[in-house]
């Protein structure tokens, strides 16, 4: 990558942003009454809109000359090629090819993966297939009525919030009523008990989806259920009760699970991007087979997108050097994620997984350090929750925060206006981000209510609006399966778009180890136990750590009972 030329495009796109600086959005728009049609492009059903971003046309072009100079299109041919881009832990990034569906081998070290990921599907399919037409039964007979999918990080965020998202598609398939799904990933042990005090363990079945099969929030509750399940049903119900998903199959065997109820995946997915291998098992068991496999294909059509489409109408390429334009050039450092749509809840947390663990770092893939910011801040709510909490903040706060909106056309129930009043504020939001409202405007509309003038000059501006907020919107037919799977494909490849941009490995997460370290250390004189008791020479001294965590561990002692 030749840093000198990166340097020059970022300059050349900082005197757009001054060029930029004397007109507002809105002027734009009056300006150009084609902007809309200039600034929207569209993956089959699924339109982008980006014509509320302060951009004109000569922006994109030079944001689109800086995703040259950074190779994004050799880069993403690369990954897709099976070239280990994971450098730092010497893997290829391949789960592109779990959602493949074509006749072209996909080699990774010289081998087809695509063989492999097929039996793993076939697995699924016959899995859940009999699961839900109650083929495949507990210990004692009984029919499953939950299954619990015991993991965390991605081996909980994708499954979960697909399932919320897709819970139409639930009661459809070959079970009338259904199976209920349940997710326990916090070690914190109220997560797994309120779900205990509900099930009947005669009818209950548990996944444990860990990657490693090491992680301790997932060992820990893993092991919990185990006890919970065995201290009902007794020794060997493990086999009948536990399905594991890993690349770890020893330790899964060691754990008791039955090898035919082993789905594995393989190190070249990663976990934020492992929701289209096996650790969708909870999914297809949630949705069936055939939905699962729609949800898929939406996203090896977002992927076909990607691969080929020029960069003028790519939508992951077009998002990701919008979110360069706004992270780097107009220095906003967090991203909004507004989904208008209640069970698109879990949303926004599963995109702080798959931005903030892949492009939160400072070091460049050279060693070096980053010279400008990196990945954002994202956060967000379904509307229009939000808009009764933080919309204040986006509307009239000191930072600016890009959004993106995301609103279907149409719902799962038809109930009255709900959804018409649901597209009018998500619309309304973006605009009046957009637009703001000036002093004028706001002395105006309050005299014309007959308010005296001294109180008009003193509330007027509080009515404010500066306007000038930019946003994307994501608009589709329905979110069915297929789009939903588009959608989560479009943000991954955003993401890697913007890694290249970044030159930041996307695919690792040192980040996190100090902290899961730490803990390791704490919890022996969390526990009260000296060295000697624990056997362990390095570690857990308490004179290693500093006197606000020993103050806060002397604190926990006295208070705890
Ligand atoms: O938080 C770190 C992490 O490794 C994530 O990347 C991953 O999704 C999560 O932990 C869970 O890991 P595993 O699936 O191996 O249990």
């Amino acid at each position: 990558m030749n840093r000198a030329k990166i340097d020059e495009a970022f300059d050349k796109l900082k005197n757009h942003q001054q060029r930029l600086a004397g007109i507002k959005m809105r002027e734009m728009f009056v300006l150009d009454e084609e902007r809309f049609d200039s600034f929207s492009t569209a993956c089959n059903d699924l339109l982008l809109d980006y014509s509320k971003n302060k951009i004109d046309k000569a922006v994109l072009q030079d944001l689109f000359s800086l995703a040259q100079i950074a190779h994004v299109e050799g880069k993403r041919d690369a990954m897709w090629s099976g070239e280990p881009i994971n450098k730092t832990e010497n893997r290829s990034v391949m789960h592109m090819a779990l959602r493949y569906s074509g006749n072209d081998p996909v080699l990774v070290d010289g081998q087809n993966i695509m063989p492999q990921i097929r039996d793993v599907l076939a697995a699924i399919k016959l899995f859940s297939d009999d699961v839900r037409a109650d083929k495949i039964r507990g210990k004692t007979g009984q029919r499953f009525s939950d299954i619990v999918n015991i993991g965390i990080g991605g081996s909980n965020l994708g499954p979960e919030m697909v399932c919320t998202a897709l819970t139409p598609y639930t009661k459809q398939g070959l079970t009338k009523q259904g199976l209920r799904s349940h997710f326990v990933s916090n070690v914190d042990g109220a997560d797994l008990s309120d779900i205990l005090k509900n099930v009947d363990p005669a009818s209950t079945m548990f996944i444990v989806a860990s990657k490693t099969f090491t992680t301790d929030e997932t060992m820990t509750n893993a092991n919990s259920a185990r006890n919970w399940l065995l201290a009902a049903l007794g020794e060997n119900a493990v086999k009948d009760h536990f399905v594991a998903v890993s690349t770890n199959i020893a330790a899964c065997k060691n754990f008791g699970i039955d090898e035919k109820r082993i789905f594995g995946f393989w190190d070249w997915v990663g976990g934020r991007y492992s929701v289209w291998s096996a650790i969708g098992l909870p999914v297809a068991l949630a949705i069936g087979f055939e939905n699962f496999e729609q949800f898929l294909s939406g996203a090896a059509s977002m992927d076909e997108h990607f691969l080929t489409a020029p960069m003028e109408q790519n939508l992951p390429i077009i998002m990701a050097m919008i979110g360069i334009w706004h992270r780097n050039i107009c220095d906003f450092s967090t991203l909004a994620i507004l989904p208008y749509d209640q069970r698109m809840s879990r949303f926004s947390a599963y995109l702080q997984q798959l931005d903030m663990e892949s492009n939160g770092k400072t070091t460049m893939r050279s060693g070096e350090k980053i010279a400008r910011a990196s990945g954002p801040i994202v956060w967000g709510e379904p509307g229009t929750n939000g808009q009764h909490a933080f919309y204040q903040l986006l509307h009239q706060g000191s930072d600016i925060v890009p959004c993106d909106f995301l609103i279907a056309a149409n719902p799962h129930e038809h109930m009255g206006d709900h959804h018409q009043k649901l597209v009018a504020n998500c619309f309304a939001q973006s605009e009046a981000l957009m637009l703001g409202k000036d002093k004028e405007h706001v002395v105006a509309e309050l005299r014309e209510e007959g308010m005296d003038e001294g109180e008009v000059q003193k509330l007027a501006p509080h009515k404010v609006f500066p306007g000038d907020r930019p946003s994307n919107t994501l608009i589709y037919k329905q979110l069915d399966p297929a789009t939903l799977g588009s959608l989560i494909a479009l943000y991954e490849h955003k993401v890697f778009v913007q890694g290249v941009i970044w030159n930041i490995n996307s695919f690792d997460q040192w980040g996190v180890e100090l902290g899961k370290q730490l803990a390791k250390d704490l919890l022996p004189l969390v526990k009260g136990q000296s060295k000697q008791q624990t056997h362990d020479s390095s570690t857990h001294d308490s004179s290693t750590h500093d006197s606000s965590t020993l103050g806060l561990l002397n604190q926990f002692h006295k208070l705890e009972s």
